[in-house]
Parts: structure tokens; C-alpha cells; sequence
């Protein structure tokens, strides 16, 4: 409950933040609006003219040119440090990986999770699920699908015969966005290439893109879902198919359907390769 109300809270600093400049995340006023003595004022009355006292301060504008040089908001330092190893994308395994990057701080999300959310299964798997980005319980727990929206995964991979275990489950992003949004075009520039090490990685023959924030990132494209689902993509040799997020389906369960044949096309191609390994 406390946590979904600051959750709130950084989503509207945040939205104040992209509208007004990075200021607010200083952990320094900015030179530019120091705090300087208060020249005395002559008034009347009871009032005295006085020294200026160092004790009162305002807030006012510096006239100075040096003062009057730009912040840079590019460099900001909202993010001190990235605390990513700089050696994370020669990562040899995905344990190794995981070390050099499960305290990143490269997106503002890294200062709002609870738990870097990695993702789990097969390291040598055939088939990668990807994802949007952790929830609530993902985030608490530090793994990937295990709400309702991955209960419901769970029970879809099963209807066609596969089980967590045999899969690689992972997320366009590894943190939580406040309040479930849809992660942000600068957290997913930060992100995306941890998951495309994971893929080096792990080598799936097939990926399996949950909802559009997956799909339309990994094949660099603006789809609609209607445009993508059921169609086979090519995305660096790996076949690709896109289907309906689960969380999307909890809300529309007509989209059940479309999802049932979507995932008998999966495990088509996939009894296929297989005979055609054997075969080799
Ligand atoms: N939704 C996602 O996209 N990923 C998760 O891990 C959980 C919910």
C-alpha cells in the first residue's frame, strides 16, 4: 500500500522531471540558484535599516556570467554511477552476466525496484519467452512471470507441452516500472542490451514475444498486434513469433483463442526441428 503511493509519487516527479529539466534530482542546488545574503531593506516604522545578515537567505538568480552558463542536463547526475561492470557484454555465461549487472543504475528504474529481475530457466534453452517488464510480485520476488499474468503463462506453456523449466523467461526490462506503466523509451534503450547478451547467450532457436512492448522492441518496428500475431519473423535467425501478453488476456479472455493457435504454431516448428536435428 505505502509503496504503491511512492510509486505514485516518483511517476509525478518523474513526469515533472521530463517537463522541467533534471534540477529536482540534484543532490546540490545548482549553482545557478545558490543561496546568497539578503541585502537589508530600509523600512518604516518600528523597522531599522540593518547590516546585511548571513543568517537570511533567499533563494535568488546569480548575475554573474559564469553563473549564467546552462545547466548541462546531459550530463545529469541523477545517476552517479551505473554500477554496471564495464566488462558485462564479455560475459561468458549467464551466471557471469547476472553478477555484472544486477545492481545497474543505468535508467531511473534502478532506483525504484525492489529486486533486479533477471529472468530464469534453461540456459540452453530452444525457446525464450520474452516479456514487457516485472510487476509487483515480480519485483518483490526478483523473478520473472510469477503473478497472475505468469500463473496464467505457466498454464499456456503446459497446453502445449512445455514446462517453465524447459524455457528461458526473460523482460524487455529488468526493473519494475512505478505503477505497472509501460516502460519508457530511454529504459528500454538502457536495457535492451542485456537482454540481446542474454539471447547471444543462451542461443534459442525460437523466441516467443509476449504483447507489443516486446515485440515492436525487438523487431524495431510500430505494429499492431493484429498486423504480427500468428506470422513468423526472422529477428538474427531466430524464428520469432508474437502473441498477446497473458495480463492482456486476463483482461480480454476472447483473446484465449487467438493465443491457443498462436502457441500450436510454436510447438509445430518445434517438434520440427527436432526431427530435422535428429535427422542431421
Ligand atoms: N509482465 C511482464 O511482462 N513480465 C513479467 O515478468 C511479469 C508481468
Amino acid at each position: 500500500m505505502h509503496k504503491d503511493i511512492f510509486d505514485k509519487i516518483i511517476v509525478f516527479f518523474e513526469g515533472i522531471r521530463q517537463q522541467t529539466g533534471e534540477y529536482l534530482y540534484f543532490e546540490e542546488m545548482p549553482k545557478q540558484y545558490e543561496a546568497v545574503p539578503v541585502p537589508p531593506t530600509t523600512k518604516t516604522g518600528s523597522q531599522t535599516s540593518k547590516e546585511p545578515q548571513e543568517s537570511i537567505i533567499i533563494m535568488e538568480e546569480k548575475k554573474t556570467e559564469e553563473i549564467r552558463q546552462p545547466i548541462q542536463l546531459s550530463a545529469s547526475p541523477i545517476l552517479l554511477d551505473e554500477k554496471v561492470l564495464p566488462d558485462w557484454d564479455r560475459a561468458k555465461s549467464l551466471d557471469e552476466l547476472y553478477n555484472k549487472i544486477k545492481d545497474c543504475q543505468k535508467c531511473p528504474l534502478g532506483m525504484t525496484r525492489t529486486k533486479f529481475v533477471f529472468g530464469e530457466g534453461n540456459p540452453n534453452a530452444d525457446i525464450m519467452v520474452i516479456g514487457e517488464a516485472p510487476g509487483a510480485d515480480e519485483d518483490m520476488q526478483g523473478r520473472p512471470f510469477v503473478g497472475r499474468a505468469g500463473q496464467l503463462l505457466t498454464k499456456i506453456l503446459e497446453s502445449v507441452g512445455f514446462e517453465r523449466k524447459d524455457v528461458f523467461i526473460g523482460n524487455i526490462n529488468k526493473c519494475r516500472p512505478p505503477g505497472n506503466r509501460v516502460p519508457a523509451k530511454n529504459e528500454v534503450e538502457a536495457c535492451e542490451p542485456f537482454l540481446l547478451k542474454q539471447i547471444e547467450l543462451i542461443r534459442p532457436k525460437f523466441i516467443l514475444a509476449l504483447g507489443l512492448t516486446a515485440a515492436n522492441t525487438l523487431l524495431k518496428s510500430n505494429y499492431k498486434m493484429g498486423d504480427i500475431r500468428g506470422k513468423l519473423f526472422d529477428y538474427n535467425g531466430i524464428q520469432t513469433l508474437v502473441t498477446y501478453h497473458p495480463a492482456a488476456l486476463l483482461r480480454n479472455p476472447s483473446w484465449k483463442k487467438p493465443v491457443w493457435e498462436d502457441m500450436k504454431l510454436l510447438r509445430k516448428l518445434y517438434d520440427e526441428s527436432i526431427e530435422k536435428s535428429k535427422k542431421e
